[in-house]
């Protein structure tokens, strides 16, 4: 989400004669684009803030912002010097960005800037986004903002907002665009992109039809999507990506635990049954589909039994891949509000370990499977080990390395794995 964002400032920025650049001891501008969502990723931007502020001493005209969540959570105490022991000049929360241009010229008038406003209906659906840090194959495509789930452990819904989607043509053309500068896979992204639905008179748009409109734009773009919340995975998503061969075979469904009882504090919507429910649906409907998910170990009142649930389902499952985290309280959660976050930090180290080493054997064995299989890999570029290999992604979304026979970013290749580790597969191009 992030990284997209970053890519409508830059587009916003761009437009008004300024200019990006890769080095911040070059730059008199330095945005910090920011992710509240868990505490130690709020610690490494303050780190980072205090890194920087050694360069405004060869540059003392230089202008240090906060953007995105930890802009909107903090608000103005984080311009309080005082408190932050940093000199920063702009605070902008996520929908403020289009203010920007003004923001920095009061900001060279000597002032400090801030816009926190939230919107209800900020979409950025005109803007087309300048892909900076791009392969040139692969990009996100911002389809709705927001979220109003409000599980009680994240900070999303304050930071970010209400849940508003896009307008399907802006997010069509902007496939279309993608597709005539010569990138091969775009990424549909929203908090939640099951619940998309976007109406105007009678035309009605819901997560589905938007997936096969842009999978129908060209059979050699790749769609993925990212991510669905267990609650509204329904049948008939499952068979849209079942029906089109360049939707990719990967879903991440976070499941965060695989106790009923912890689902429910956590306010998820949904019980370890219906989880599995949508698990099979997903094995029945789409043979051979990836599925990976988010954990968090240590929730409010977890006791031994919940966390035991949570290995359960793990070893049920056998996902392919797993984000994992400690759980952290963030400040004006409902979960701060009515939970003791009681699991000693020992506890929840370990607990997280526990987690860890099982996905490790489990994205091993998901990869041992694959050995002797033949796959469509989409080039990306070298491998980063050694420039004699090329590395790209099966539909699947597992990194496949293998040995360069002149190819280029943005081919495809079929390729028969030979061998693995728990994060790559290796194999040789077949003849096509
Ligand atoms: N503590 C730990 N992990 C969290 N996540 C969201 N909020 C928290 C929190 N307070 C995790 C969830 C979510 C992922 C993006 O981050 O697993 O799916
Ligand atoms: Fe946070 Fe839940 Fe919304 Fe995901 S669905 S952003 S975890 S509130």
């Amino acid at each position: 989400m992030n990284f997209s964002d970053s890519e409508i400032v830059a587009s916003i920025i761009t437009e008004k004669d300024y200019q990006t650049t890769d080095s911040p001891e070059g730059a008199d501008i330095i945005f910090l684009n920011t992710c509240s969502i868990r505490d130690n990723a709020e610690q490494k931007v303050l780190n980072r803030l205090k890194h920087l502020q050694g360069l405004r001493k060869k540059n003392p005209n230089l202008i240090l912002g906060v953007l995105g969540c930890m802009a909107e959570r903090m608000k103005t105490s984080l311009l309080e010097e005082s408190q932050t022991g940093l000199r920063l000049d702009m605070v902008v929360g996520p929908d403020a960005y289009r203010d920007l241009p003004q923001l920095l010229l009061d900001v060279e008038t000597g002032q400090k800037a801030v816009n926190v406003i939230l919107s209800a209906e900020e979409t950025y659906a005109d803007i087309t986004p300048v892909r900076y840090a791009s392969n040139g194959i692969s990009a996100f495509i911002s389809i709705m903002r927001g979220c109003e789930n409000f599980c009680s452990y994240c900070v999303v819904p304050y930071t970010r907002g209400k849940e508003r989607s896009r307008n399907p043509q802006s997010i069509i053309s902007e496939a279309h665009d993608l597709l005539k500068a010569g990138y091969k896979e775009v990424t549909l992204l929203g908090q939640n992109v099951n619940s998309y639905h976007w109406e105007k008179g009678e035309e009605g748009w819901r997560f589905p039809g938007l997936l096969e409109a842009i999978a129908n734009i060209d059979p050699n773009l790749r769609v993925r999507f990212a991510t669905s919340h267990p609650k509204d995975m329904s049948d008939e998503l499952l068979h849209t990506i079942a029906n089109h061969p360049n939707i990719c075979k990967a879903i991440h469904l976070p499941a965060q635990s695989g106790s009923s009882s912890v689902l429910k504090r956590m306010n998820r919507k949904y019980t370890r049954e219906t989880y599995l429910n949508r698990i099979n649906a997903i094995r029945r409907i789409i043979p051979g589909c990836a599925i990976s998910t988010d954990i968090i170990a240590g929730f409010c009142g977890e006791t031994t039994e919940e966390h035991l649930q949570t290995i359960s389902l793990m070893k049920e499952v056998a996902f392919d891949f797993a984000f994992m985290f400690k759980y952290s309280e963030r400040p004006g959660t409902p979960a701060e509000k009515k939970y003791e976050d009681d699991v000693p930090e020992k506890i929840k180290s370990d607990r997280l370990q526990e987690i860890i080493n099982l996905q490790n054997q489990n994205s091993l064995k998901s990869n041992q499977s694959d050995v002797g299989q033949i796959f469509e890999v989409l080039v990306e570029g070298f491998s980063k080990k050694s420039k004699q290999a090329v590395s790209g992604r099966n539909s699947q979304n597992k990194m496949v390395v293998f040995p360069n026979e002149g190819f280029k970013p943005g081919d495809y290749v079929k390729v028969k794995v030979e061998d693995c580790s728990s994060a790559t597969l290796l194999g040789k191009a077949i003849s096509q």
